[in-house]
């Protein structure tokens, strides 16, 4: 049964084990209130538990992706309240990083238009990111006089090159979804009217994977990022020790049976038979 609940800011579409979680507050170009947090983490738990949400695709209501945090209510409405902006800021960074940046299954950012400031962390804490060609992007911080705070900075740093990264921080200028592709802040871009079928087209090939073995993999190119090189060889090697014996639906020893006795496979070419 459907794990899947309903929330006042958020809206869940599920189609064929993909469930999309689309930011809803299309009035408010989908700015992120308190509320829309509060529901995120709760949605993000949902599809957690929902067995038919093989993956997770992130996107936004209307002719926004997400117009970032919500000037009015996440700062304004707390800046005299330390203990509610506190709160608010858990949740903020509850979901959009410390959630999707783990999540136990596939997730891919679908951005289909405005994008702005606090919401390039969810963009870079899902593990794929497909937008429009029409998309905007803009680290707008700079223009009304704070900085790309969260860890804005420090994900448009881990994700861009220095040159990309400082450039748009600190002239606050819009860049289209096309332009994101090529400085790859986002994996590719396609024409807004193809761009579900194309991350239906992605989502329904990473559905196709191993679970453990995605998972396993995603964590180990994130994970492995800010280690020396002896470390990654350690962590790596512990990593599939840990694979190869927690892995319930024992893969490994299916595809090599695949590939080495029954030659039904390419391991180069595609997916073994799970
Ligand atoms: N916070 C609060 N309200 C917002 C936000 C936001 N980030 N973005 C849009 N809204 C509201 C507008 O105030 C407006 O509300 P109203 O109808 O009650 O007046 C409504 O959403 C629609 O916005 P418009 O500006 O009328 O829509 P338009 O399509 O013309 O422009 C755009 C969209 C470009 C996104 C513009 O709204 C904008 O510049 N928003 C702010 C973007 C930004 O700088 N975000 C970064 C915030 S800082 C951070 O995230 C850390």
């Amino acid at each position: 049964m459907s794990k899947l609940g309903t929330y006042e800011t958020v809206k869940l579409e599920h189609e064929n084990g993909i469930t999309f979680v689309v930011m809803n507050r299309p009035e408010k170009r989908n700015a992120m209130s308190p509320q829309l947090h509060f529901d995120m983490n709760d949605a993000l738990d949902d599809c957690i538990m929902d067995d038919d949400t093989k993956v997770v695709v992130l996107t936004g209501a209307g002719p926004a992706f997400c117009a970032g945090q919500d000037i009015k209510e996440f700062f304004r409405a707390s800046d005299k309240d330390p203990k509610v902006r506190l709160k608010n800021r858990r949740a903020s960074h509850g979901w959009r990083w410390e959630k999707l940046s783990k999540f136990p299954k596939p997730t891919i950012a679908m951005i289909n238009g405005y994008c702005f400031g606090g919401a390039f962390t969810q963009v870079s804490a899902c593990d794929l990111a497909i937008a429009a060609d029409e998309a905007v992007f803009g680290l707008s911080e700079v223009n009304w006089g704070i900085i790309p705070g969260g860890i804005v900075s420090w994900n448009v740093v881990n994700v861009l090159g220095f040159r990309d990264a400082m450039w748009y921080a600190v002239t606050g200028e819009t860049f289209t979804g096309k332009e994101a592709a090529a400085i790859k802040f986002v994996n590719k871009s396609v024409p807004l009217a193809d761009l579900r079928a194309t991350t239906m087209k992605l989502a329904l090939a990473l559905k196709e994977k191993s679970p453990v073995a995605y998972r396993y993999t995603r964590d180990a190119i994130r994970s492995t990022r800010g280690m020396t090189v002896e470390q990654a060889a350690d962590y790596l090697n512990a990593k599939s020790d840990a694979l190869k014996t927690g892995d319930p639906e024992k893969n490994r020893e299916k595809a090599m049976t695949q590939f080495l006795d029954e030659k039904s496979f390419k391991p180069g070419l595609g997916n073994f038979k799970r």
